[in-house]
């Protein structure tokens, strides 16, 4: 049994509350939050689950084994850090820290105490994100040319982060997670437009090292809620489109290739070649619910997965380095591949 408790109540904590109250490996001993009427309101609603008045109770509770934070991004090095030094696991939600320097820092203090440091990236635990990984894997795809991603949707609008860290790092995850290469470069562009510091829209794109390509979108102020990512393979393609649940994943088969001679100088038409779709069928299970279900059996069962150790930490890189070509108006930056081997 893992005993857990919860900082931050807002829009997400308490969607994982739920999950960590009824799963029957863990209970939740403790909610808190800097705004009492948000912990008052959850643990309301959750029997048995009891007020932490400030997050000093947990760290020195004894029976609590792990620390689930679902505060902004802006809170998370300073909360990380103390609950890794008082010996507590950690499910830390998307971004890791704000800086590349911490989210290491982070991810070698977890090492060297022998503690379970997790990041909630919570497609890394979608069915239809597990699928696109298998038939990558297992050729269905053929070799990779590019991902495209795009995640937009009508607020939430943050202020201590941009568009790209809040939305793009999942997708960032994913591609991390499908490629599985190293990223070379990237290069971005951010559109200001709500008198926020920080970027409201964000398109970039990595080129990795095997050649493909990832190609991502992302806004906050868009009046459609899509949450979309297209893996283009030299054999098939395969839509992922996580808004609609019961056919989240498509393959298609159809690709470009080499058609017929054109003339006798030996010039080639591009054949598009157009079959099928298939429609795979994905056990119904909700994603956050395997994501705290992985993070338990870390916890009691040492079982890893991929959203521990260096991949969410690439994925703090590759931000980073795409703010720095935003900053340039979208000039070439290099990912600094030592980080990645
Ligand atoms: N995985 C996902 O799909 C997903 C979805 C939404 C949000 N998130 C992530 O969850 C985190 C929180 O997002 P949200 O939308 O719930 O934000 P939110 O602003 O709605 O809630 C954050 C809560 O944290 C509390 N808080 C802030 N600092 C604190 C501190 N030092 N100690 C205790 N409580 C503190 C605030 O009072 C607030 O209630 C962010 O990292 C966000 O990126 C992830």
């Amino acid at each position: 049994m893992l005993t857990v408790a919860l900082i931050g109540c807002g829009q997400w904590g308490p969607n994982l509350a739920r999950i960590f109250h009824t799963d029957s490996r863990s209970r939740l001993k403790y909610v808190c939050d800097l705004d009492d009427s948000r912990s008052g309101l959850l643990a309301h609603r959750l029997r048995g689950v009891t007020i932490a008045r400030d997050i000093h109770q947990i760290l020195d509770d004894e029976e609590i084994d792990a620390i689930v934070i679902a505060t902004p991004l802006v809170t998370h090095y300073e909360i990380v850090k103390a609950s890794l030094e008082a010996g507590k696991h950690v499910l830390v939600e998307k971004p890791l820290a704000p800086e590349f320097v911490q989210a290491l820092e982070l991810t070698e203090l977890a090492k060297s105490n022998n503690k379970i440091l997790m990041v909630g990236y919570v497609f890394l635990f979608n069915p239809g994100i597990l699928k696109a990984k298998e038939c990558l894997t297992t050729g269905v795809l053929g070799e990779l040319r590019y991902i495209q991603a795009i995640r937009t949707s009508l607020g939430p609008i943050r202020f201590d982060t941009n568009a790209l860290w809040d939305l793009a790092s999942h997708d960032i995850s994913i591609m991390l997670y499908c490629v599985a290469d190293n990223p070379v470069f990237v290069s971005g562009v951010g559109g200001y437009f709500t008198g926020n510091p920080r970027a409201d829209i964000v398109s970039a794109s990595i080129k990795f090292d095997n050649g493909s390509m990832g190609f991502l979108y992302s806004s906050w102020i868009d009046p459609c809620k899509v949450r979309r990512a297209t893996f283009v393979g030299e054999e098939k393609m395969l839509l992922f489109d996580d808004m609609s649940p019961f056919e989240s994943i498509k393959i298609f088969d159809k690709g470009v290739e080499r058609g017929d001679l054109l003339d006798t100088y030996g010039v080639h038409r591009m054949g598009i070649r157009v079959g099928d779709i298939l429609l795979p069928r994905l056990e119904p299970i909700e994603p956050l619910n395997n994501e705290c279900c992985a993070f338990i059996d870390a916890c009691l069962k040492s079982v890893t997965n991929p959203a521990i150790g260096d991949l969410p930490l690439r994925v703090t890189a590759i931000l980073e380095s795409i703010d720095k070509s935003i900053i340039q108006d979208g000039a070439p930056v290099e990912v600094e591949t030592d980080l990645f081997n």
